[in-house]
């Protein structure tokens, strides 16, 4: 989608961190901006901070993990700034735990928000940007944890894994009717992803940090630092914005020797693979 300007954009976890700088590149851009957050005093502040930018920004409360709440707030943009154009299932939370010592609780908290969170913006702007026929893109939050499994964060690794496949099975089928998808795959941003916590709804019981002797409290402790160091928001947000212009599947915001030797490993021992099944035959 060339032309962002007077277009409408929807961004969930638009009250922190990365939808927060996607909602101020838009508003830059001229868009007119919906935020969508769980975290509702923060989304109040994110509003008010990015009227700076553009005049038309609002906020409406959602809970991603809830395909109503999704459908509401995606009423409430259509009734605040017609039709929309891109939508960013950006909202993701994360919890400490490797596989074998991670409650279900988190596992479903976790899962409910990353994955079915993205899968609700799709199903309720998908059939609306379809109708409308003015152009869309969708935007998917991934990470790099969704390119390899080293993290240690399993089930934030295995919605991001999800988020990945999901978005490249649905360009393939958006393509051909000219709806845009970009999985955005970050390493590390500086936002406040480690204090996800803060929004874990009383459903999923209470927040669970590892034991403080243990190897997750050590690799928790170790991911918050590397998050606290990471990139500028604002540097993301310029990337998706680009690969929106230019149709781009995929953003790698993190190009570095470390992350791409990673891939390179995980790759390789697949084709291995493949090759030893080939030699089978
Ligand atoms: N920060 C990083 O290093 C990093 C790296 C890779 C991917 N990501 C991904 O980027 C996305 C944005 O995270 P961030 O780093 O900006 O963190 P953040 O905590 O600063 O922002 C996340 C936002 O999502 C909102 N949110 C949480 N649960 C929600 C729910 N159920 N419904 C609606 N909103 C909800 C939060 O209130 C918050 O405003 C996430 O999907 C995250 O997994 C972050």
């Amino acid at each position: 989608m060339r032309e962002l300007a007077d277009k409408t954009a929807f961004v969930t976890g638009g009250a922190s961190g990365i939808g927060f700088a996607l909602g101020r590149a838009f508003a830059e851009a001229g868009m007119k901006v919906m935020l969508a957050d769980i975290e509702t005093d923060a989304l109040a502040g994110a509003v008010a901070n990015l009227r700076e930018f553009g005049p038309n920004v609002r906020g409406v409360t959602c809970d991603v993990a809830d395909p109503i709440s999704v459908e509401r707030a995606a009423k409430a943009s259509y009734e605040a700034f017609g039709n929309v154009h891109v939508v960013c299932n950006n909202a993701g939370v994360a919890a400490a735990g490797g596989i074998d010592n991670i409650s279900l609780d988190n596992w479903r908290w976790v899962l409910d928000v990353n994955l079915m969170g993205v899968l609700h913006g799709i199903q309720t702007f998908l059939p609306h940007i379809r109708a409308h026929a003015e152009g869309g893109h969708i935007v998917n939050t991934a990470s790099m944890a969704g390119m390899n499994s080293g993290l240690g964060f399993s089930p934030y690794s295995a919605s991001k894994f999800a988020v990945v496949n999901m978005s490249e099975g649905l360009a393939m089928r958006l393509k051909p009717i000219g709806i845009g998808v970009t999985v955005l795959c970050p390493g590390f941003v500086r936002t406040r992803i480690s204090e996800s916590g803060r929004n874990r709804p009383e459903r999923y019981g209470p927040t669970q940090t590892p034991d403080p002797e243990s190897p997750a409290a050590a690799l928790t402790a170790q991911i918050a630092e590397l998050v606290r160091s990471g990139l500028d928001p604002m540097d993301v947000a310029a990337q998706v914005l680009a690969a929106i212009r230019e149709g781009d599947l995929y953003v790698f915001t993190h190009p570095g020797p470390s992350w791409r030797a990673e891939l390179e490993e995980r790759f390789g021992a697949i084709l291995a693979a493949m090759d030893k099944a080939a030699a089978r035959e």
